[in-house]
């Protein structure tokens, strides 16, 4: 499962591409409001510093609006994908956006009838939110499982990023369902690395090495 990066913070993100892991970003306008910049700007400074799809979202409209607004993003860099939401105007302009071979991400995805709309319309990517799931009292675990079901079935080419990740049995579920992707807050991919016995393992040889 490739790991991407769900931020618009400029410094994790080159901190976590230091790694080497990092094989994507995903951006959305709450993310992108919390740097207090403009997305075209923040996606600029992205682009040269992780060599991989990065999501940039198109503001809720019609069709015609999304489209305009994708055409202008996917100028910017060769890696832009426009995330687009799940709306029927949404499925129209993925529709019309894949066969212009602008790369898309349907985000907001929470039923296995909206990713199969999602792969329909040819989309790159789509998105389910695990975590805002499970806030809503409902099973992400079985969602995103579903959602890999599916897309084996039939042998969609859309790929699956688990997003709205919030802890590392998010992260998990995601990796053994057969997820492609996972989008992971950067708290939670600094938590990847940390287990208890590691710790006291590394203790343990320092002080031998003394
Ligand atoms: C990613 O594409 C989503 O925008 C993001 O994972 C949403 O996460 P949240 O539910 O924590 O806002």
């Amino acid at each position: 499962m490739k790991l991407f990066i769900d931020t618009a913070n400029i410094e994790d993100i080159r901190e976590m591409a230091s790694y080497g892991i990092i094989k994507g970003v995903t951006t959305n306008p709450s993310l992108i409001a919390r740097e207090g910049r403009k997305l075209e700007d923040v996606i600029q400074e992205i682009v040269k510093l992780v060599d991989g799809p990065i999501s940039a979202e198109v503001k809720e409209a019609s069709a015609e609006e999304m489209i305009a607004q994708a055409r202008e993003l996917a100028k910017i860099h060769k890696n832009i994908v426009v995330k687009i939401p799940m709306t029927w105007e949404g499925i129209k302009a993925v529709s019309v956006l894949s066969k212009e071979g602008i790369k898309t991400n349907v985000t907001l995805c929470f039923s296995v009838s909206q990713a199969q709309l999602a792969m329909e319309a040819g989309a790159s990517f789509v998105s389910p939110f695990l975590g805002r799931m499970d806030d809503a009292g409902f099973d992400s675990e079985k969602l995103i499982n579903d959602i890999v079901i599916l897309r084996d079935n039939y042998g969609y080419a859309t790929e699956i990023i688990a997003a709205s990740i919030r802890s590392l049995h998010h992260v998990e579920i995601s990796a053994l369902a057969g997820s492609d992707i996972a989008t992971i807050p950067t708290k939670v991919l600094k938590a990847m690395i940390k287990h208890p016995l590691t710790d006291k393992g590394l203790k343990i040889f320092a002080d031998a090495a003394k």
